[in-house]
């Protein structure tokens, strides 16, 4: 039901560089970290890029924003400097790029499609296809854990992922669980639930440990929680705080 790693970094290397950075996957690597999860969002030229905000401000330096500009200045435009100096220049990662470090890597990839609004279905589509070319021969091998997990918030998507890349496995991200989830869950064939570890309960673990999907939780980040929800059954979880919860956590 969950073959994958149970601690994952989150956006990259969580807050010990910027977030959806490669210079946040060497800080987890540095960690000891071989599983990672982090957004992708489509460029104004159709192509997918790490990156949290469909605007800019926040982590990317300047205004606008990432579906009105396309993959070549993302490239160029610094998503390192609010974080500190020692990062200043860091640029908007490729996903191909995410993919090529993470093979050389061995690093486990969980893949959340972050579409920006009004392109679910083409984001969905987008990763699907490329994730399934570069990952081929893992899908082949009929090894689960070989193959990275995407996920997103996004029916519509999920959905386009699915009709993409059938094979790929898809996690459905949901804030809180509503009450049809099973059936959305059942529409998009999910192998798993992915939900905000402040709304889950035991007992809406248990339903969807029970009901036979991999249950993964967002963001926890101290060691008392993480030990709560993993003793309700819940099978792997992202953190921030990878400095205080390593990747052997129990
Ligand atoms: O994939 C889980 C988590 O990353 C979802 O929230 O906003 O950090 O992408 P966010
Ligand atoms: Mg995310």
């Amino acid at each position: 039901m969950w073959p994958y790693p149970k601690i994952v970094a989150h956006r990259g290397g969580g807050t010990l560089a910027p977030e959806n950075t490669l210079a946040g996957l060497r800080a987890g690597l540095a960690r000891g970290f071989r599983a990672v999860e982090f957004d992708v969002m489509l460029s104004r030229d159709g192509i997918g890029m790490v990156v949290h905000d469909p605007e800019f401000g926040r982590t990317v330096a300047g205004q606008g924003s990432v579906a009105q500009t396309d993959a070549s200045a993302l490239a160029r435009m610094d998503a390192g400097g609010w974080y500190g100096d020692a990062f200043r220049g860091e640029p908007v990662p490729f996903y191909t790029q995410f993919i090529d470090f993470c093979k050389a890597e061995g690093i486990w990839m969980n893949v959340e499609i972050k579409p920006a609004d009004g392109f679910d279905a083409a984001t969905g589509a987008w990763v699907a296809k490329v994730t399934q070319d570069s990952y081929a021969a893992e899908l082949a091998s009929g090894n689960p854990a070989a193959c990275p997990l995407l996920s997103s918030f996004s029916y519509a998507a999920l959905a386009a992922a699915r009709d993409a890349a059938p094979e790929l496995p898809r996690g459905y991200l949901l804030d809180q669980i509503p009450a049809d989830w099973q059936q959305q869950a059942r529409e998009l064939g999910a192998v798993a639930i992915h939900t905000n570890h402040k709304h889950l309960t035991a007992a809406l673990a248990a339903a969807i440990k029970s009901a036979g999907y991999g249950l993964f939780c967002y963001t926890v980040n101290t060691p008392e929680r993480a030990r709560e929800i993993l003793s309700w059954g819940v099978d792997g979880f992202c953190t921030d705080r990878i400095d205080l919860i390593g990747p052997a956590f129990t």
